[in-house]
């Protein structure tokens, strides 16, 4: 299965797409952490990325499509299928990543669109906790670590994104409503979107998508 997930910054993708990782051995894409490992190594693409990254705007087009590519055409983990978390972000996007699954005849199977609330979206942000070690990710009320600041998957230190800050949620909000609501309609436009609440509980999420995919299995949709 190919997927994409879609919704506003803190709505939850990295969160279900661990959980979908686990049910339905996809492996999981997020451009956010492929820029973040770029900078943690200081290559020239994590460089480039930071400058935008830190304010909270987008990185140029040309930069993510490229590393977008590389790894779909590339990487030959992804065949058994996967789910694209933070792209794409902008129409030009969204085209090319068609362009790209058309050469390769892999049509997207869902655009998983995460609604969220700004209240919720603030708390968890706000709350947010990675880990240095294994990407793993905790909220300090959510889905608090068993030992303060350390991981329970591999023991490494948890810390706060920069981009976790007020000021720059903020910018990433409405970088999100300019840009990349209109990929929602894109997605709906070819029949392929599917709404989520994700202001409800990750494993709640999880469940309600699962029942979709049974459904359309049985009616041969998918
Ligand atoms: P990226 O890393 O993709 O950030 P984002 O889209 O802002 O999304 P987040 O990772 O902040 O949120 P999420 O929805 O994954 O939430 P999470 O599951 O962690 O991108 C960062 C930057 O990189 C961008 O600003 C941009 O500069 C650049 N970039 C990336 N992709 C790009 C692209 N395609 N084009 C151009 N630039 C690009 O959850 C958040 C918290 O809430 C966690 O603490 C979690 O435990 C908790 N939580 C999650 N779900 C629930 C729930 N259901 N109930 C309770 N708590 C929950």
């Amino acid at each position: 299965m190919r997927l994409v997930l879609l919704g506003p910054p803190g709505a939850g993708k990295g969160t279900l797409a661990a959980l979908l990782k686990e049910s339905l051995n996809l492996v999981h894409i997020s451009t956010g952490d492929m820029l973040r490992e770029e900078m943690k190594n200081g290559t020239d693409i994590g460089r480039q990325a930071k400058g935008f990254i830190d304010k909270g705007e987008l990185v140029p087009d040309d930069l993510v499509i490229r590393l977008i590519e590389q790894k779909l055409i590339g990487d030959k983990q992804v065949r058994h299928g996967y789910m694209l978390d933070g792209f794409p972000r902008t129409r030009k996007q969204a085209e090319d990543l068609d362009r790209i699954l058309g050469q390769i005849h892999q049509p997207l199977d869902y655009a998983l669109y995460m609604e969220a609330t700004l209240p919720v979206i603030i708390q968890r942000l706000g709350g947010r906790r990675v880990c240095r070690g294994c990407g793993a990710v905790f909220h300090v009320h959510n889905k608090p670590s068993r030992k303060k600041n350390m991981c329970d998957v591999c023991g490494g230190e948890l810390y706060q994104r920069a981009d976790d800050n007020e000021a720059t949620i903020r910018t990433r909000m409405d970088v999100y409503l300019k840009n990349t609501r209109p990929v929602i309609e894109y997605y709906k436009a070819q029949g392929k979107l599917e709404k989520l609440d994700a202001d409800k509980d990750s494993e709640e999420v999880q469940g309600v998508l699962m029942q979709t995919f049974n459904e359309d299995r049985k009616l041969n949709k998918h």
